[in-house]
C-alpha cells in the first residue's frame, strides 16, 4: 500500500535526503547522552553548573515566574517584535542606563527566542538588504554561530583570532586578516567570554578595532552571550558601549540563555543601530518584524516577561546580581582549579594561559585524534577545537579530567 501511494506521487520528497551527515556538536551531545559508563563527562556543552551537576534554576527567576503566572490574566499574541519591555530592559543592561545611543532614536529592538534566533534575524536582514555581503568569523569559531548565516545564503569567511602557542589573542593577525574585507561586510564578534577560546579583545582592542571598522567601513554584529561571566556586568559589555556610541551602524545579539539560567525558555534580543534614526529607523525596525513573521511568526513572552520583572524590581535585580556572580566566582574557580591540577598532573603541560581568559570557555590543545580517545578511552566529551566548559567541571572532575588528559597524551 505504502509502496503503491509512493509510485503515485513519483519520487518522494524525504527519500532525496540520501547524504545526511549529523551535525558535529549535536552528534558530540548524542554520544554523550548515550554513553552509560560511570562518570562519563560532557565538558562541552554551553551551560553552567553548580556543584551537584544540575543547571540551577535561578531563585530570582522563580520567584518572579511564580507571580508572574499567579497574576497572568491573558496569553494573547504579542507580536512578531516581542515583548517591548524587555527590549528596554536589556537594551539598559547591555549599553548601561545612560548611554547616548539609548533615547537617541537610533536604537530598535526586537526579543527573539534567544540569540541563537537573533543572529538567525540578523542573517534574514543582511540577505535581504545587502546579499552579497560577506561575514567574517574568528578562527577558531562557534561552529553554530556560522550555521545561522550559511543557511541564510551569506558568503562567511575567517580571520585569525587565536595564537595556540601563547593561548591569547593575536590582535595584529586579526586586523591584517580583516583587511581582505570588502567595505560593508559584517563582522561577528563576541562581547566577551569568546566562544570557544576564553580569549577577549582588550579595552584598548575594542578602540582600535572600532577605528579600524569606521575606516574600512565594516559593520560590526556583536555576539553578547555572556554578560556577567567574565568581569562583571559592566566589564563585559565595557567594549561594545564604545563601540556602539561610535558606529553609525551596528547589530547586538543578546542572549539571556545563560545571564539569567532561562536555556531553555529561549529569550533574547536583537539590537539595530541606525545611522539616521526617526522614521528610517522606525521602518528597519518594522521591516524586521516582516522578516521574523516570516521566520518564525512570533516569539513565546514568558522567559521575556520574567526578566522583564527582575529588571524592573530592585530586590529581584539585586538577587539576581548576586546569583549571577556566585556563577562567575565559580568557574573562575574552577579554572583556577583546573590550573592547579594540570600543574600537578601534566608538569609538560603550562596551562596558565587559562587564567588571562574569561568566561566559561578555553580551548585545550588536543588534535581532533586525541580528543576523540578521550571521548572513547576516557568517556570526556570535548567541542570541536578541543573546547573546555568550566562550568561544566565540578572540584572532584577536574582530577578526572587531568587523568584522562594524562592518558591520551
Ligand atoms: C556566542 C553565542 N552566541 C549565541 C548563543 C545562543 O544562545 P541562545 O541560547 O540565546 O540562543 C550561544 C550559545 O551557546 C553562544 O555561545
Amino acid at each position: 500500500m505504502i509502496g503503491s501511494q509512493k509510485r503515485g506521487y513519483g519520487d518522494s520528497m524525504f527519500e532525496k535526503l540520501t547524504h545526511y551527515r549529523d551535525d558535529v556538536i549535536e552528534s558530540i551531545f548524542r554520544r554523550c547522552a548515550a554513553d552509560t559508563r560511570p562518570g562519563a563527562m560532557n565538558l562541552s556543552i554551553g551551560v553552567f553548573r553548580d556543584r551537584h551537576g544540575t543547571a540551577p534554576l535561578m531563585s530570582a527567576v522563580r520567584k518572579a515566574e511564580t507571580d508572574i503566572v499567579a497574576r497572568q490574566d491573558t496569553k494573547a499574541y504579542v507580536g512578531p517584535l516581542g515583548n517591548a519591555g524587555y527590549a528596554r530592559a536589556i537594551e539598559e543592561l547591555v549599553l548601561g542606563t545612560d548611554h547616548p545611543v539609548l533615547d537617541s532614536g537610533r536604537l530598535k529592538t526586537a526579543q527573539t527566542p534567544g540569540a541563537g534566533a537573533a543572529l538567525r534575524v540578523a542573517a534574514e536582514m543582511i540577505r535581504d538588504l545587502a546579499p552579497g555581503t560577506t561575514i567574517w568569523f574568528s578562527d577558531p569559531v562557534w561552529l553554530h554561530q556560522v550555521d545561522f548565516f550559511t543557511r541564510a545564503g551569506l558568503k562567511v569567511a575567517y580571520h585569525p583570532y587565536y595564537d595556540w602557542q601563547t593561548g591569547t589573542l593575536d590582535f595584529e593577525a586579526m586586523l591584517a586578516g580583516l583587511r581582505e574585507a570588502a567595505p560593508g561586510d559584517v563582522l561577528v564578534i563576541h562581547a566577551a567570554c569568546h566562544n570557544p577560546t576564553g580569549a577577549d579583545l582588550s579595552p584598548g582592542q575594542w578602540r582600535v578595532l572600532t577605528d579600524f571598522c569606521l575606516e574600512q567601513r565594516l559593520l560590526p554584529l556583536v555576539d553578547s552571550a555572556y554578560q556577567g561571566y567574565g568581569d562583571g556586568l559592566d566589564a563585559d559589555a565595557a567594549g561594545l558601549r564604545h563601540m556602539a556610541a561610535h558606529m553609525p551602524e551596528m547589530m547586538i545579539a543578546v542572549s539571556s540563555s545563560k545571564s539569567f539560567a532561562v536555556y531553555r525558555d529561549r529569550v533574547g534580543a536583537l539590537l539595530l543601530l541606525h545611522p539616521e534614526g526617526g522614521r528610517a529607523a522606525e521602518e528597519a525596525w518594522l521591516h524586521m518584524g516582516d522578516l521574523i513573521r516570516g521566520l518564525y511568526f512570533m516569539p513565546p513572552d514568558l522567559g521575556a516577561a520574567v526578566i522583564t520583572r527582575i529588571l524592573t524590581d530592585a530586590a529581584l535585580k539585586a538577587e539576581w546580581q548576586g546569583e549571577l556572580e556566585t556563577a562567575r566566582t565559580r568557574v573562575k574557580r574552577l579554572r583556577q582549579l583546573t590550573v592547579d591540577h594540570f600543574a600537578e598532573t601534566l608538569p609538560g603541560f603550562d596551562s596558565r594561559y587559562m587564567l588571562h581568559q574569561r568566561g566559561m570557555f578555553s580551548c585545550l590543545p588536543v588534535s581532533d585524534q586525541q580528543r576523540l580517545r578521550l571521548e572513547r578511552d576516557e568517556a570526556v566529551y570535548l567541542m570541536p577545537s578541543g573546547r573546555l566548559n568550566f562550568a561544566a567541571l565540578s572540584e572532584d572532575r577536574i582530577p578526572r579530567l587531568a587523568e584522562a588528559l594524562k592518558a591520551i597524551w
